[in-house]
């Protein structure tokens, strides 16, 4: 399995974070490689009785031995990225592009008021002004900062030589499907395309050295921020199913609302899936939580991922059953 893609199949916060993490653990790549937008992006990982909030560096650091690194086509905040390399001890083991776009205080007060705030939703983290600058070439660049010189490598470069040796690449996505530029809910959405194929041009993959592509897909759908979200569920309904969730980037509660399979099938389409990870299992069936095998989880659930399977006509590989790296069910 030289390249696994990781992507997200709904609005984002489907639990990518926690998914890349045990992969790292579990299959010990060489290198965890993000795409996606900036840091906009914030993931939750629960290890050994400990959270982790991420924004900028990859979800594989848990493991020591991944070297980390991020895309020319990602938005890099240094504030953000030098906090977390200094917070989780990375800093011989991260490398980001000397082509990353650089996010800067201008960005952020763009961001922060008028229709993106109030219209779009946007987290106020500066990555959508700081790619519409990318756009009008006028985005300073990572090599241009002092601060990061420490940090730069030919991202793609590293990548394309590890394939070559047959090393283990991860490749980690950010936002979700909807979220998507090009395909999402358009204005409501981030400011890249975030489907598998963005995500690999940002890191200089070509489409004929994926091997598998992961969509990860919440047990049900969450949206925070704007834009339209089918069968939405009122504050109320979504606190009585326990599907109530709080934003790591911004605190803002996110939207609920049941598991949707045109979407779904939409986002196996664009992502050219070979692979599902569910995640929360263990929110729509408190009986599974913690479990680790297919064969131990209740009647309702089998049925719940046998469906998932015959609708969407792809294998469910990864369950996650909790918020802890360990609460999975590997079925690879
Ligand atoms: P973005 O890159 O911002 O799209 O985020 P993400 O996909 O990494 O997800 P995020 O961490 O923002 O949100 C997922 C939340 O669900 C986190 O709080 C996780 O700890 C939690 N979580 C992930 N998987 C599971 C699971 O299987 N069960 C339970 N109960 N919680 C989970
Ligand atoms: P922006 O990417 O900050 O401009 O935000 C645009 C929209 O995408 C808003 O609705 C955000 O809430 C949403 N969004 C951006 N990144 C993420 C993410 O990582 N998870 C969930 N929603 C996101
Ligand atoms: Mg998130």
């Amino acid at each position: 399995m030289p390249s696994l893609v990781v992507v997200g199949g709904f609005f984002g916060d489907e639990g990518k974070g926690k998914i890349i993490s045990y992969l790292a653990i579990k299959d010990n790549p060489t290198i965890a490689v993000r795409g996606g937008a900036g840091p906009n992006a914030g993931h939750t990982i629960e290890y050994e009785n400990k959270k982790y909030k991420v924004r900028m560096l990859p979800s594989a650091f848990l493991n020591k031995n991944v070297r980390l690194l991020i895309g020319p086509g990602v938005v890099v905040s240094p504030e953000v990225l030098l906090k977390e390399i200094e917070e989780f001890e990375v800093s011989d083991r991260t490398f980001i592009d000397s082509q990353c776009g650089i996010i800067e205080e201008s960005h952020r007060a763009a961001d922060s008021q008028g229709r993106l705030k109030e219209l779009i939703g946007s987290t106020g983290s500066g990555t959508g002004p700081a790619n519409a600058d990318r756009a009008m070439r006028t985005l300073k660049l990572a090599k241009d900062i002092d601060s990061l010189a420490l940090y730069l490598e030919d991202v793609p470069n590293a990548v394309n030589f590890a394939l070559e040796r047959n090393e283990y690449v991860l490749v980690e996505g950010t936002q979700g499907t909807f979220l998507s530029l090009w395909h999402g809910t358009y204005p409501y959405v981030t400011s890249k395309d975030v489907t598998a194929s963005g995500i690999c041009s940002d890191i200089g993959l070509g489409p004929k050295n994926v091997t598998d592509v992961m969509v990860v897909f919440k047990s049900y759908v969450t949206r925070v921020g704007t834009g339209p979200l089918k069968s939405e569920l009122s504050p109320e309904q979504t606190k009585i199913k326990g599907w109530q969730e709080v934003g790591t980037v911004t605190g803002r509660a996110r939207r609920a609302a049941e598991f949707d399979f045109d979407l779904a099938k939409r986002a196996i389409m664009l992502n050219s899936a070979t692979q599902i990870a569910i995640t929360k299992l263990d929110v729509l069936y408190p009986e599974c939580a913690h479990m680790n095998s297919f064969g131990d989880l209740s009647s309702p659930a089998k049925h719940f991922i046998k469906t998932i399977e015959d609708q969407l006509k792809v294998p469910v590989t990864i369950i996650g059953t909790g918020p802890d790296v360990n609460d999975i069910i590997d079925r690879r």
